[in-house]
């Protein structure tokens, strides 16, 4: 399987984030984490970040929502700019998550849902069908530089039997804690898009470090 880096922003320098996402040109794709400091108890970027990104690169931006009920700004997202855009299913109802889904949907963009790490895989089952991507957080979603939690790996691996058995399309996305030592371990679950924060921006030689983790 072809492994996917997803930098996350959230560990650059936020006074330099133009020079600090083109250090990053040879990932897959730019993480961008948004918290509103209800969903999680901290704010980082929002809605005018993304769009003075979207002509820093060229790479498609992976924005991952963590806001208290997603649906009312996931149009704004698409519009600023972001490629994809992923909602916490713990953010608001099944049917909510659903049209927030169809709205992204419907603004060619792609769609993907997200599980903390409390959330079990069956959680995503209802939205499968529909989604792009789905993100299992492999740390308490809020902050940059946490441990990995290797005992989420079992709910990739579930994951990654019920997209292969329905064959979907679907990419199957790990956040929190990712880097050289804890990298093979997801791939092995079956993820195939690994984001990175303080294991990219913390390393000597970017480019080499995307490589590494890449495999
Ligand atoms: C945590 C964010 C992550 C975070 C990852 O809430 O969703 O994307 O930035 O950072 P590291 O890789 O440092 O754990
Ligand atoms: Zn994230």
């Amino acid at each position: 399987m072809t492994i996917k880096i997803a930098p996350s922003i959230l560990s650059a320098d936020f006074a330099n984030l133009e020079r600090d996402v083109r250090r990053i040109a040879d990932a897959d794709y730019v993480h961008v984490d948004v918290m509103d400091g209800l969903f999680v108890p901290n704010i980082t970027i929002g809605i005018p970040v993304v769009r003075a990104l979207r002509p820093t690169t060229a790479l498609p931006l992976d924005v991952h929502l963590m806001i208290d009920r997603p649906v009312r700004y996931v149009e704004q997202f698409c519009d600023a700019g972001a490629d994809i855009v992923t909602c916490h299913v713990e953010a608001d109802s099944e049917a909510h998550t659903r049209e927030a889904l169809a709205k992204i949907h419907a603004r060619g963009k792609r769609a993907g849902v997200v599980l903390k790490p409390r959330t079990p895989a069956e959680a995503a089952l209802p939205f499968l069908d529909e989604c792009d991507i789905v993100l299992v957080m492999t740390v308490e979603p809020g902050f940059g530089g946490q441990s990995f939690m290797a005992d989420m790996m079992p709910k990739v691996a579930r994951l990654r039997e019920w997209i292969d058995g329905r064959g979907l399309p679907c990419e199957l996305e790990v956040d929190g804690g990712v880097a050289l030592g804890t990298r093979d371990a997801c791939v092995e679950a079956g993820a195939n898009v690994l984001v990175a924060g303080s294991a990219v921006y913390g390393a000597e030689d970017i480019p080499a470090r995307i490589r590494a983790l890449r495999g």
